[in-house]
């Protein structure tokens, strides 16, 4: 296998109320409300107009979450999601490690996606997977590989603080996707299958159910 593997408002009160004075001499609606009351004025209005606005942002945010998650939920179960989430990691990897340093904004950028999707990753694994693994009976391996996780929060604070423009990113960048590879390899390879084989069905399919509701609570 190649080192850069490829698996690679419309104002709806704007009508005038038919207030009259009261004796006081301000100025009240027909039922007796205060013009300055929620929905007398445009004041209403722009209320809705904001609450309407946090409903679409809601929605558009979870349209990008069922989104995000459901391009690895699609992989099958919970083991197949955790390594196509593997291999778009690498794949995120790759186009860093194409770049040069006049593209600074594009690094930028792709270490912000490379961090997000190693975020949600690492939580998925963190949360459910190696607690599984623990119940199985194989805490070494689960705390072997929560403490690399630990180095990958380490890679990415360094780069963050190093800048895209240091003469060294490509290199740590390259470091950094070795030991993210060598990391899923054992994931893929031995501790993945065991589980997965250890477990019955049922456990199986509970894992994939934990493993994409965290997900699309990270994405
Ligand atoms: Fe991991
Ligand atoms: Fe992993």
């Amino acid at each position: 296998m190649p080192t850069t593997r490829t698996r690679t408002s419309s104002n709806t009160n704007r009508g005038r109320s038919s207030g009259s004075r009261s004796s006081n001499g301000k100025s009240r609606s027909s039922n007796g409300k205060s013009a300055f009351s929620w929905g007398s004025n445009g004041t209403g209005a722009l209320i809705s107009a904001a609450v309407g606005g946090a409903a679409l942002a809601i929605a558009a945010n979870l349209g990008r979450k069922f989104f995000a998650q459901g391009m690895s939920a699609r992989a099958g179960d919970w083991d197949d999601v955790l390594i196509a989430e593997h291999d778009m990691a690498l794949a995120i990897f790759d186009k860093m490690l194409a770049t040069d340093p006049s593209q600074s904004i594009k690094r930028t950028m792709l270490l912000k996606k490379l961090g997000h999707a190693l975020d949600k990753h690492t939580h998925e694994e963190e949360n459910v997977v190696y607690p599984a693994l623990r119940q199985a009976d194989d805490k070494y391996d689960a705390d072997l590989l929560e403490g690399e996780h630990g180095y990958v929060k380490t890679y990415l604070y360094e780069l963050d603080q190093m800048g895209s423009d240091a003469p060294n990113w490509l290199e740590k960048v390259r470091e950094f996707r070795g030991m993210v590879e060598k990391h899923a390899r054992m994931e893929e390879d031995e501790v993945f299958p065991r589980l997965k084989a250890g477990m019955t069905d049922e456990q199986n399919a509970k894992i994939t159910r934990l493993v994409n509701k965290d997900g699309f609570m990270m994405a």
